[in-house]
């Protein structure tokens, strides 16, 4: 399921980079683009961060 419609980011690739040491939004938006265009996918995506980040 795309998460960020407009830079073609999926979960699984948004759960990958936080297994990879992603833990911010600014280090998704860096690494896969994720929010640098409309901007929509933000809230979900933070979400999405947070989640994982309880987790590990
Ligand atoms: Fe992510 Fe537009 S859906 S920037």
């Amino acid at each position: 399921m795309f998460i960020c419609v407009c830079k073609a980011v999926s979960d699984k690739a948004i759960k990958q980079a936080i297994a990879e040491g992603a833990d911010s939004m600014r280090s998704l938006k860096n690494q896969l683009g994720v929010g640098s265009q409309c901007g929509k996918c933000l809230c979900q995506a933070s979400q999405l961060l947070h989640n994982e980040l309880v987790k590990q």
